[in-house]
């Protein structure tokens, strides 16, 4: 069973939601005056962004981009390829980039770079977690936070390894030996 991989939940589902209610009620009165573009990345961000832009009281445009990382099923090596672009324009627009962990930061910094080059209006980051023990760039512009994680590799809530485990409910730690066998 699932459920039977997990060693440690870190973040259960009601934590998650109740933190998602204040980051969506900041972005509703930050933006209030705005139709902000929310921007996620597949497919990690993909549960995250669906419950936030449900727990926002403004009207969101909603859009995606997926990449692919380089490097081993644990951390990324910073070189990114784009494989869906953006389906809207974003020039002169304020744009929300949302994010499901921030680790070295290098595929934000990416990102970043790639949508500040379309010239938009403004542009944020809003991770639901943020591992700060392992930045390496430390400019990236995160307004919003979910929750800060130790140094240590996290499933769930739409965050994988292998490719499996983004269905589970909460945010988790796997057993060790289920990451020995794989
Ligand atoms: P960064 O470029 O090092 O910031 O890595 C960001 C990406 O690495 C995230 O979007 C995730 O896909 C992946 N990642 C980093 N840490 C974890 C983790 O603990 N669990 C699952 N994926 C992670």
């Amino acid at each position: 069973m699932l459920h039977d991989h997990i060693e440690r939940v870190l973040f259960s589902e009601a934590q998650i939601h109740a933190r998602l209610e204040e980051l969506a009620a900041a972005i509703s009165a930050d933006y209030a005056q705005t139709t902000p573009l929310l921007v996620s990345v597949l497919k990690g961000a993909l549960y995250f962004v669906a419950d936030l832009t449900r727990a926002v009281s403004i009207p969101v445009a909603l859009d995606f981009m997926a990449i692919t990382s380089y490097g081993s099923a644990q951390a990324t090596s910073g070189a990114v390829r784009l494989i869906k672009d953006l389906d809207e324009e974003i020039s002169g627009r304020h744009v929300l980039l949302v994010e499901d962990i921030i680790d070295t930061g290098l595929t934000a910094a990416y990102l970043l770079r790639t949508l500040r080059a379309r010239d938009p209006a403004s542009l944020r980051i809003c991770t639901l977690l943020d591992k700060t023990a392992r930045r390496i760039v430390d400019t990236l512009p995160i307004s919003y936070r979910g929750f800060e994680v130790p140094d240590m590799f996290v499933v769930g809530y739409g965050l994988d390894y292998r490719q499996l485990y983004r269905n589970l409910p909460y945010i988790g730690v796997l057993k060790p030996e289920v990451v020995a066998a794989t």
